[in-house]
């Protein structure tokens, strides 16, 4: 299989298309749940317009597909002398191999399969090799990154988290400043940022890293499922990413990258499968990926995943490059067309971004637009602080934005959806009364009913109620 990235793509997308222009613009993939109903505010239903596809992506069909497949197939892996135990054995490894590929893994790098990017990035702090003294080897990462990237280095105690500059240039440099400071073991970069889509040249900070003797980790969260990556291309040394970021919503992600320290490092969790022999006295590990992977795996996500990357792969690179490029000029064009509406960046000459859109309502909560969105518009995005704090503070937006991000599965119309929602809440404002309920918007005295099916109708008596009871993901604070 050929990575993504492995193919160069030659188109671009110039100028910013008219939202008139995108609003056929069909899915380039199909998802499960688009054609999804959700009930508004004043009791009409539409389809759901998932515009938060940069949290948690939507499964394609063919990986619903592929599990309603291997399902029957189920049983232990790595564990079992039954005829289904080596077939879910050998749906496991070769899982692992398609998503090594998908990620242009090197002859001798290691795939592990994880939980996702949080998982990864936790598993290789652990693996990151000690100063000679025994203190933790350093590693250097951007205040730019998401919290997956960011808190494994600091809770390990080797992290100095450096502030981006204001453009990439001044970034790169104060990244090679630091390097020649200190010998740092790694350097944690993100391929794309969950706030803004932008990324650094990643063949700069490979060579600026690898000049100064530090390896390179890839946050992909974003990058993968959007662009596809390439190890073996670009020579980053290990990349983490998700898989439901990556269409594939089934509790499995990936670490890939070089042996030595996989093998070295400390045993992710202790447990069954991660080990050769046990004895009271003490314990010889395996290697990777066996070492960091105890307890049972979880081949459904694994052969999920893989069905994904599966599914990315067959893609043209140059049709998912324009469809996503498009949709994005188009969702920015249109947003900074309404008054009072900002689109965040990070860096002022960032190239080539990601489907990944924040942005602003001067003089309004984020909350309360997120909230309008949802309830009059059936539009799902993000609002907060994206798990990216510092980011957040640094850029000026302590009290959160809104983010809006596309993928395989959004079509043109999505995007027209969100956008002239927008321009209406600022022209005419919502249209029903929202209140703070334990410090989230929500509409009060919600009319909408829990969806059929979801097995929540005998709980609660309203989605508000229903939802809001559990919910610690609104506002702010996340
Ligand atoms: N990092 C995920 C996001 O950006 C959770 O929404």
């Amino acid at each position: 299989m050929t990575a993504l990235a492995d193919v160069s793509c030659p188109t671009e997308v110039s100028g910013a298309p008219d939202l008139a222009a995108v609003a056929d613009a069909p899915a380039l993939l199909l998802v499960v749940g688009a054609d999804t109903l959700v009930p508004l505010v004043d009791g009409r239903s539409v389809p759901y317009a998932n515009l938060d596809v940069a949290a948690s992506a939507p499964a394609l069909r063919s990986v619903a597909d592929r599990v309603t497949e291997v399902l029957p197939l189920y049983a232990s892996v790595h564990r079992g002398a039954g005829y289904l135990s080596q077939v879910s054995t050998a749906l496991y490894e070769a899982s692992r191999r398609t998503i090594g590929a998908f990620v242009g893994a090197r002859e001798d790098d290691v795939t592990v399969v994880t939980r996702n990017t949080t998982d990864s990035l936790n598993l290789l702090a652990g693996c990151v090799p000690a100063n000679a003294d025994g203190t933790p080897g350093r590693v250097l990462v951007l205040d730019v990154e998401h919290h997956a990237n960011l808190l494994p280095w600091q809770r390990a105690g080797g992290a100095t988290v450096l502030a981006g500059g204001a453009s990439v240039a001044e970034t790169l440099s104060g990244l090679r400043t630091e390097l020649a400071r200190f010998p740092y073991a790694l350097v944690a970069v993100t391929g794309a940022s969950n706030v803004t889509g932008e990324s650094l040249p990643v063949a700069d900070v490979v060579r600026i890293a690898h000049d100064a003797g530090a390896r390179v980790v890839l946050d992909g969260a974003q990058l993968v499922p959007h662009r596809g990556f390439s190890l073996a291309a670009s020579d980053v040394d290990y990349v983490a990413f998700s898989g439901h970021k990556t269409y594939a919503p089934f509790g499995a992600g990936a670490l890939v990258g070089r042996r030595d320290w996989l093998d070295a490092g400390t045993p992710y969790l202790a447990g069954g499968g991660a080990v050769r022999q046990v004895a009271v006295t003490g314990t010889q590990w395996q290697t990777a990926p066996a070492r960091h992977e105890a307890g049972s795996p979880n081949v459904v996500g694994a052969a999920a995943l893989a069905a994904a990357c599966d599914a990315l792969a067959a893609l043209d690179p140059a049709d998912l490059h324009v469809h996503e490029a498009t949709l994005r000029a188009a969702l920015v064009a249109g947003l900074e067309a309404v008054p009072g509406v900002r689109v965040v960046r990070v860096w002022e000459d960032a190239v080539d971004p990601v489907g990944v859109v924040t942005f602003s309502v001067d003089g309004h909560d984020p909350g309360l637009v997120a909230a309008y969105l949802s309830a009059e518009h059936g539009i799902g995005v993000r609002d907060g602080r994206f798990c990216a704090h510092p980011l957040l503070a640094r850029l000026g937006y302590d009290a959160g934005a809104i983010r809006a991000s596309v993928g395989v599965g959004t079509t043109g119309a999505d995007v027209v959806r969100l956008v002239e929602a927008v321009r209406s809440y600022v022209e005419q404002g919502p249209a029903t009364r929202y209140e703070v309920v334990d410090g989230c918007w929500a509409v009060a005295d919600d009319p909408r009913p829990v969806p059929v099916g979801s097995g929540l109708e005998g709980l609660f008596a309203t989605a508000a109620a229903g939802f809001l009871a559990d919910a610690a993901g609104c506002g702010p604070a996340v």
